[in-house]
C-alpha cells in the first residue's frame, strides 16, 4: 500500500491491476489520496478556478444511449435548437461577466451541419478573439473536426464513457460503436485539439475493473481535460430504475484524476453539483479545477435535460455569477478571468492569445 501511494508521489504510472488494488480498497487510501491531489492542485494552479461558459445549443439528437435524457427516443423531450444569433448572445452576456472560455454542446445533431458550426464558431472568434471555444458535438467525421480547429476551435469534449469496449455494448444501441469514439479522440488530438474525454461515475454495470481500465486509457492518453461526474437516471430512459453513482466514488476520482495527470483541466461537474447539494464545492476540494456554469436561456437549460433533476441554475446574470465567485471564495477559491488553456499549449506556444 504505501508502495502504491510513493509511486503515485513519484508520478510514477501505474499498471491496471494497481489501480484495480486502489479501487477495491480505497477506503484505505481515500484521505491520502484526497491530500495529494490538493497539494498537486495547490503547486500547479495555487488557489484558482477557471471558469467556462456551457452554452446548451440543441438537444435534438440521433444517438439513442440508454442513459440519456435526450436520446432520440424519448418523445417526452422538448426539441430546441438555438440560432447563431442566440447563440452569440449568450457569450455576450458571458463576455461581459467575465468567461473567456465558451463551451458549445448539443446532441448529435445533423442539421449543423459542417459549415453551420464552422460559421458559429467564426463569429465567437471574430466577436470574442481573445476567448477559447470548445466544442462538445459528438462523434463526427475528421474533415469536420479539421474544418472546426482551421475556423478557430480550440477544445473538444468527448467522453469515452468507458474504456471497456463490452461495457461500452450495455450503455449503447449496436449502431454505437467503442472504437469509433476512440478513433474519434484519436483524431482530434491528431488535429491539435486540446481534448477531454471522460466518464459517468456508477453507470449501470460499472464495476471496479471497468474503472481501473478507465484509469489506465487516461493515463496513457493523458488528455488536456477529463470529465467526471456521478450517472444519474432519467426517467424517461431504459435506465429510469437504475441507482445514482456514488459522490464519494467520484471524489475519489477526481483526487487520483488531480494526482496521475497532475495539469489536467477538471471540471466539478454539473452532474456531481445536482447529485449533491455541495457537490462542486467538493469537488474543488477533491482536486477539480475548473466550474462550467450555465450560460443557455432559461428555456433551453430546462429542455436539456441528460438526466433527472439537473441543476439549471447558472451564471447568465452578474448576479448568479457573484453568488459563483462567493461559494468558490468560502472555500478559499478565486475564479480567473482568462482562457485557462492547458499548460503544454501554452509552452509549446500553440495558443494565440
Ligand atoms: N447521468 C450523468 N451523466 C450523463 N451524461 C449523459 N447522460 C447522463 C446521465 N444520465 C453525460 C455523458 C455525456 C455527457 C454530455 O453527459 O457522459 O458524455
Amino acid at each position: 500500500m504505501k508502495n502504491l501511494l510513493t509511486k503515485l508521489k513519484n508520478n510514477q504510472k501505474l499498471c491496471y491491476d494497481e489501480f484495480l488494488f486502489l479501487l477495491d480498497n480505497r477506503e484505505l487510501f481515500a484521505d491520502e489520496i484526497a491530500k495529494m491531489a490538493r497539494q498537486t492542485q495547490r503547486q500547479n494552479f495555487g488557489n484558482k478556478v477557471f471558469l467556462r461558459g456551457l452554452i446548451e445549443f440543441g438537444n435534438c439528437c440521433q444517438n439513442d444511449c440508454y442513459y440519456c435524457g435526450i436520446r432520440k427516443s424519448n418523445k417526452n423531450a422538448q426539441r430546441y435548437r438555438l440560432d447563431k444569433e442566440q447563440i452569440l448572445s449568450c457569450c455576450k452576456v458571458g463576455y461581459q461577466v467575465g468567461y473567456r472560455t465558451f463551451v458549445l454542446q448539443s446532441g448529435e445533431d445533423a442539421f449543423f451541419t459542417t459549415d453551420k458550426i464552422t460559421d458559429i464558431v467564426k463569429s465567437i472568434k471574430t466577436n470574442f478573439p481573445d476567448c477559447a471555444v470548445t466544442l462538445s458535438v459528438g462523434e463526427r467525421p475528421k474533415s469536420d473536426y479539421q474544418a472546426w480547429h482551421d475556423a478557430g476551435a480550440d477544445r473538444y469534449l468527448l467522453r469515452h464513457e468507458t474504456a471497456d469496449q463490452n461495457h461500452y455494448a450495455l450503455l449503447h444501441p449496436d449502431d454505437m460503436s467503442w472504437q469509433n469514439r476512440m478513433d474519434c479522440l484519436q483524431n482530434l488530438r491528431d488535429i491539435g485539439y486540446q481534448v477531454g474525454c471522460g466518464i459517468m461515475v456508477g453507470s449501470p454495470y460499472q464495476t471496479n475493473e471497468h474503472i481501473a481500465k478507465d484509469l489506465v486509457f487516461m493515463q496513457q492518453f493523458a488528455p488536456e481535460m477529463v470529465g467526471i461526474g456521478p450517472f444519474i437516471p432519467h426517467n424517461d430512459t431504459p435506465f429510469a430504475n437504475c441507482k445514482s453513482g456514488s459522490v464519494e466514488l467520484t471524489l475519489f476520482l477526481l483526487s487520483l484524476v488531480r494526482v496521475i495527470l497532475p495539469d489536467v483541466l477538471l471540471p466539478a461537474t454539473t452532474a456531481l453539483g445536482t447529485a449533491d447539494k455541495d457537490g462542486r464545492e467538493r469537488g474543488i476540494l477533491a482536486g477539480a479545477n475548473v466550474c462550467m456554469p450555465n450560460l443557455s436561456p432559461q428555456h433551453a437549460k430546462q429542455k436539456y435535460t441528460l438526466y433527472n433533476d439537473k441543476l439549471c441554475s447558472g451564471a447568465e446574470s452578474a448576479d448568479e455569477h457573484e453568488q459563483l465567485k462567493t461559494k468558490l471564495k468560502n472555500i478559499g477559491y478565486d475564479v480567473v478571468t482568462n482562457r485557462g488553456d492547458h499548460k503544454k499549449f501554452i509552452q509549446e506556444g500553440k495558443t494565440d492569445v
